[in-house]
């Protein structure tokens, strides 16, 4: 259980809503056959089980207007209250125009014209890590002693007031799409996240430390103009893995500066999170975050001995001939180590439960992580007092890690229903997954109804959305 002395300062996710598209296509039938893979791979060796599909009328800006929508409703907020809609995506629908203005758009034909006139909106891209980013700006936003000169609110009532009833959202959006046929393309998923950000917040309040690592890399892209990424699949898994590191480090060494975390004699910074989220391109990624930080970890301390009664000793590079043998050794190592009873308690109890729901969505990039969040909540696997940490990665590269506690008003808290959702899907086939996939279908596989819809796109290339009865 942790402490917090500054109840009353805090700031941090109050509620969460997820938006997932109507459509599905399973990895493991027809897909797997088509792509002559053994399901197993997918279900085993990736830890996919079905595939979220956008449909004809959905892009990431639908699907964040979606999951706003949902939040607003549910928290009854109104738009004057909404200071700020930061959204984080890499599957843009314009080069200059901000995907918020258009989401503010589509909530206007809800809430009445120019209701969000005093809302600020930026777009936030850095791959999956966007949304992280667009996450600290509103923190700090709500944060900041004097936000409330900049004249936000109503006029009425005090300035405390004002300040006490803002609130911001956060919404991540993407439709994670890789070449047909490739190994990337059983990675694949769509939907958006909103977080409502808040003072004094229901569900998780943000601690006072964040690592960050930082690198140019060429692992993931996708230039101008191109459909899907060009992805360096197996090396975007190491980079993933070394940021997540360094990323762990840093926030590391300023949790213990500034006395977040205490460990006692023997004991690490992981022994005090009681669940960490890392960002899931595929459930099997998160367990090999888990390995590289808790190999780290234990290692300088006395329990890494049984460890190595069990698999024997890490590798060093001078026992071998050349750096491909001394890196085959350690791969086999870290898989040797993946499978011990000790890692494999930790990553059930601390990882896994985190990846239940990514498994029947997909890669939803830079949402994925609060996706993560979301399975934990609808599991009912976060109690009041537990630190939460978040491992967040955006190919190119950057990793964030960062923690916060999950707080009292959860036990008030209704969860999204989304399991129920799930199940309520259509399952599509594989020929209109694929005609969707290459843009060459030209209608809808379920005729939008009581959502938001991409209704067409002008000869300007501007974008008409509505919300269709
Ligand atoms: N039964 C069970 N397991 C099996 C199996 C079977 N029949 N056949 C293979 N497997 C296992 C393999 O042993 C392997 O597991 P281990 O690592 O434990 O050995 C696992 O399945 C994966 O198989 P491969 O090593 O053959 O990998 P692959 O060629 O299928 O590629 C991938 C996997 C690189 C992730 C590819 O899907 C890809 O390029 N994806 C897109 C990029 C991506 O997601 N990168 C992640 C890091 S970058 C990031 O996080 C940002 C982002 O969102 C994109």
């Amino acid at each position: 259980m942790v402490d917090r002395s500054d109840v009353g300062n805090l700031v941090g996710i109050d509620d969460i809503a997820v938006y997932v598209p109507r459509l599905f296509i399973s990895a493991v039938k027809e897909f797997a056959s088509s792509r002559g893979i053994e399901p197993g791979k997918l279900t085993k060796g990736i830890g996919v089980e079905n595939m979220a599909v956008p449909d004809f009328h959905e892009d990431a800006a639908t699907m964040a207007a979606m999951s706003v929508l949902e939040l607003m409703k549910r928290n009854e907020l109104r738009p004057d209250q909404v200071g700020r809609i930061y959204v984080g995506t890499e599957s843009g629908v314009d080069e200059s125009k901000a995907i918020g203005t258009y989401v503010i758009g589509m909530l206007e034909k809800v809430y009445g014209k120019g209701r969000f006139q005093e809302c600020s909106t930026v777009e936030f891209k850095f791959a999956c890590i966007g949304a992280t980013h667009a996450l600290e700006n509103v923190a700090y936003w709500l944060k900041s002693q004097d936000w409330c000169n900049f004249g936000q609110g109503n006029d009425e009532g005090s300035d405390s007031d004002i300040c006490d009833d803002m609130v911001g959202i956060v919404v991540a959006s993407d439709i994670a799409r890789y070449d047909l046929k490739s190994p990337g393309e059983y990675t694949q998923g769509a939907g958006s996240v909103s977080l409502l950000i808040k003072k004094n917040p229901r569900l998780i309040a943000f601690d006072p430390a964040m690592g960050v690592f930082t690198k140019d890399e060429n692992d993931f892209f996708r230039p101008i103009g191109m459909k899907t990424a060009v992805v360096d699949g197996k090396y975007s898994n190491l980079c993933y893995l070394s940021a997540m590191e360094g990323a762990f480090e840093s926030y590391k060494k300023r949790a213990l500066n500034r006395k977040m975390i205490c460990p006692k004699e023997d004991e690490c910074v992981t022994d005090y999170l009681s669940h960490i989220i890392f960002h899931i391109p595929y459930p099997r990624m998160a367990e090999y975050a888990s390995a590289a930080l808790f190999r780290k970890e234990w290692g300088e301390l006395s329990r890494w001995n049984a460890i190595e009664e069990e698999i024997g000793k890490e590798p060093i590079s001078k026992d071998f001939e050349g750096d491909g043998e001394f890196f085959r050794a350690k791969n086999d190592y870290n898989r040797r180590f993946s499978k011990t009873r000790a890692f494999l308690e930790a990553y059930e109890k601390k990882v896994k439960p985190s990846t239940i729901i990514s498994a029947h969505i997909g890669n939803i990039y830079t949402g994925s992580i609060y996706l993560g969040l979301a399975s934990l909540f609808e599991e009912r696997k976060l109690f009041s007092g537990e630190r939460v940490g978040f491992g967040s990665y955006g190919s190119g590269c950057s990793a964030i890690f960062f923690s916060g506690v999950v707080q009292p008003g959860i036990e008030s808290l209704q969860t999204g229903g989304l399991k129920r959702r799930l199940d309520a899907r259509t399952e599509t086939s594989l020929k209109d997954y694929e005609l969707l996939h290459e843009g060459e279908r030209k209608e809808s596989v379920i005729v939008p109804s009581k959502e938001f819809a991409l209704i067409k796109i002008d000869q300007d290339g501007y974008r008409h959305y509505d919300f269709v009865d």
